[in-house]
This record gives C-alpha cells, structure tokens and sequence, in this order.
C-alpha cells in the first residue's frame, strides 16, 4: 500500500560539527549502522520498497552506503564477517533507492516539495526525518502503525508526542481533537512556537505520511518560521479542511539531531543487543 518513502537529508548536521564536515549527518553511526539505515528499515517494514532520498552536496556517502561495494564483498567473501554486510545487503536486494539534491536550503517543506520528482503526484508517501531515530520494540515499527491508520482514514497524518512546556519550541505542534485513543483530527498547526504561545504541546516528530494533494500547496506556500518553506505551514492549510490526522504513536523516539539524544539512542540501543546476546 505505502510503496514510496521520502528522507529530506541535505541538512548540514552543524551541531555535530567538526564530525560532520566531510560526513553527511545522516551518517553518523548508533552501534554498527548509520541513522539513515534505521529509518530504511522502519520503511521497508512499513512495505516501501522505492527509497527516496533529497540530498545535497558533499552527501555522496549515503548514495556509496545503499549500493555494492564489490572490493569489500570481495574481502570478506567466505570469512566470519560477511554476515556483518547481510542487513544492508536485504536492504539491497528489496529497494530501489533514488535521489534528487536539494541545491538551497530552503526549509523541510521545500525538501518535500523537491521530492514530488521520485515519489511522484499519484500515490500517498511515507517521509522519514533520519535523525529522529524511532523505535518500538513492542510491536509495529512506527511508519507500520501510520501506514495502518491511513488505511482507516485516507488522508496527511503527522507522528506527535506530548513533550515538555519548555521544550514545544523546537516542534512544529498540533492542536485537535480526539477522534479515538491517541488519534486526533488536527485543527491547527504551528511550526516552532513560542512557549507560552504553543496551542499544546502535542509536537510533531518526524515521521509523516502525505497525500500528494500537499505539492500544489507547498509550491504557494509563503517561506515562513527561519525564513523557510515549512511543511507545517502547508499541512496547517491541509488541516483547515479536515484532511490531516495526528497520531500518538507507540514506542520511543531519540532526537539524534543533538548530542544529548544521540548518546541516549547509543546507550539504549547497546544495553538492547547486550540484552539480546545474553
Ligand atoms: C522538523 C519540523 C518540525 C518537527 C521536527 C521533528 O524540524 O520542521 O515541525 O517537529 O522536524 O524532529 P527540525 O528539527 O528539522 O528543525
């Protein structure tokens, strides 16, 4: 059903300067894989098979990471380690990967709206934001539970999560009304509020899923918070028609885009393979 899959990633990654100078962010490794291989997988578990990436420049190392590298399969061919190629290679043989750069940063929206190229303006597409690193071990990964939920409502839905007051600034945050357990209808959105002006703090995170009825607005619409072509701004026009859902999805979120986050993510993920080579 959800076959495409967008990963705006031609952000500069510049808090995690000077690691990031010559690496893509996206990159950066939790134990043994980069960030973006997470969000690949939660895809492909989701059932997307076309992996759409918008890149930019000094990015070619994730177009190297999802392709065969023929010295390497060569050296380890027969040893011990090949087993440690077999999650990328799965990656391999079920997707299509294709890229398009985003040569200006102009903001989350204008990534989409660049992407419109390899998703197309057919079909409804999951989007991934790598560097929020999501995991459910649960159930459902959480592009799998969204993907579930289209089925029922057929329109834009946005991952929230309630997070502190004082952090609401740094999210785009919803306001709505529940429809069912943790299912909202969205009434209003606003991209990286003040605090005390947040209508919640329900934020969003980045996962989406988007009906291709969002390109035609995010092409009109006005650059708005930072200057920038904001996918908030776009489904905020799409919510004052009842057309976007939000959703408080199940399982835990790392903000891998700071330091802070990022550590957690590494700490969790390490105490979790410990725990399952006991
Ligand atoms: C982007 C979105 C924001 C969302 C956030 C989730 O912001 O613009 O609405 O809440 O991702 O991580 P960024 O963190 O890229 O500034």
């Amino acid at each position: 059903m959800l076959q495409r899959c967008l990963f705006p990633a031609a952000g500069y990654g510049t808090r995690f300067l000077p690691a990031t100078k010559a690496m893509p962010k996206e990159m950066l490794p939790i134990l043994t894989k980069p960030l973006i291989q997470y969000g690949v997988e939660e895809a492909m578990e989701a059932g997307c098979s076309v992996m759409a990436i918008i890149t930019g420049r000094g990015k070619r190392a994730i177009t190297d990471h999802f392709d065969i590298s023929y010295e390497l399969e060569h050296q380890i061919d027969g040893t011990s380690k090949e087993s440690l190629l077999d999650s990328i290679r799965e990656i391999l043989n079920k997707c299509t990967f294709t890229y398009t750069r985003q040569n200006e940063m102009n903001g989350l929206g204008d990534a989409i709206y660049k992407g419109r190229v390899l998703v197309g303006e057919k079909y409804p597409y999951g989007v991934i934001l790598a560097d929020d690193l999501c995991i459910n071990q649960d159930g459902d990964g959480v592009l799998t539970q969204m993907a579930k939920l289209y089925q029922k409502y057929k329109c834009c839905i946005v991952a929230i999560m309630e997070v502190p007051h004082e952090d609401v600034h740094k999210y785009g945050v919803i306001e709505g009304k529940e429809l069912e357990d943790g299912v909202y209808m969205v009434s209003n959105m606003v991209e990286k509020p003040d605090n005390d002006k947040a209508p919640s703090n329900m934020a969003v995170i980045g996962r989406y899923i988007l009906t291709p009825d969002i390109f035609p607005i995010l092409k009109t619409v006005k650059a708005g918070k930072n200057g920038e072509i904001q996918i908030t701004d776009a489904l905020c026009k799409m919510a004052e028609k009842g057309m976007v859902i939000a959703y408080k999805f199940k399982g835990k979120r790392f903000d891998c885009g700071s330091i802070d986050g990022f550590v957690e993510a590494t700490n969790y993920f390490y105490n979790l393979e410990k725990e399952t080579n006991k």
